[in-house]
């Protein structure tokens, strides 16, 4: 059973590694981020109130966010195993993980500089298919602007200008970066570099969660 949380400021590579690991292990990745570009897509209620907060680099309401995640993990893809990537970003919302009484095994915090962040998400490429990442000098895909893995168009999402990243890595300094004293308190708190090739990050990653 693995029960992993992955902490980390905006562009470390939680979703690049996650989706890795997921991959690796067998486990679903369960993106808050994702999860809410989903709903906006699908033009529901709850995605547009979501919208205004993701293009302002604001962090979207607790309760928005607690519900989704309960609900996924509900599902029964969840039941071996999972890898939470963007969740919990709030001491309130692992809170509400504990008092649901969701079990964590470990809970991995990527660390990159600030100033290699805002390069990494400026020159993030998204997948509108599959949502793999590519980085148009780190990982590009063969094909320009196609993604590898599915052959649908990549895009740049809204929120990946230098403008909304400085919002969010402040979000991040204010509400997230707490959480790591959190988890150490819990004895569950392992710190890895997030600074290097792909390769490189996931057999951090791997050597932390084993
Ligand atoms: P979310 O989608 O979670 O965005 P984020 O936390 O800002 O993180 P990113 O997705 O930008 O970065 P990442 O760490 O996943 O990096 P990636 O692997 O893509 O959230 C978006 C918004 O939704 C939030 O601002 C908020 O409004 C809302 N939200 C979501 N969850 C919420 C919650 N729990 N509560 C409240 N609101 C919530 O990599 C980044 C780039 O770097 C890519 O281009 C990649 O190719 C490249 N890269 C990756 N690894 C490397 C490497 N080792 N070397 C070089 N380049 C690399
Ligand atoms: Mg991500």
């Amino acid at each position: 059973m693995s029960r992993l949380v992955m902490l980390g400021p905006p562009g470390a590579g939680k979703g690049t590694q996650a989706k890795r690991l997921s991959a690796s292990m067998g486990i679903p990745q369960v993106s808050t981020g994702d999860m809410l570009r989903a709903a906006k897509k699908a033009g529901t209620e709850m995605g547009k109130r979501a919208e205004k907060y993701m293009s302002a680099g604001e962090l979207v309401p607790d309760e928005v966010v607690v519900g989704i995640v309960k609900d996924r993990l509900t599902d029964a893809d969840c039941a071996g195993g999972f890898i939470l990537d963007g969740f919990p970003r709030t001491v309130p919302q692992a809170q509400a993980l504990d008092d649901a009484g969701v079990k964590l095994d470990v809970v991995v915090n990527v660390n990159v500089a600030s100033e290699l962040l805002v390069e990494r998400v400026t020159g993030r490429l998204s997948c509108g298919g599959c949502g793999a990442m590519y980085h148009k000098r780190y990982n590009a895909p063969a094909v320009a602007d196609v993604c590898d893995s599915c052959g649908s168009e990549l895009y740049v999402r809204r929120d990946d200008t230098e403008e909304v990243f400085g919002s969010r890595l402040a979000a991040y300094e204010k509400m997230t970066a707490p959480l790591a004293s959190f988890y150490a308190d819990k004895g569950l708190l392992k710190e890895i570099d997030g600074v290097g090739s792909l390769d490189e990050v996931q057999a951090r990653l791997v050597k932390a969660i084993s």
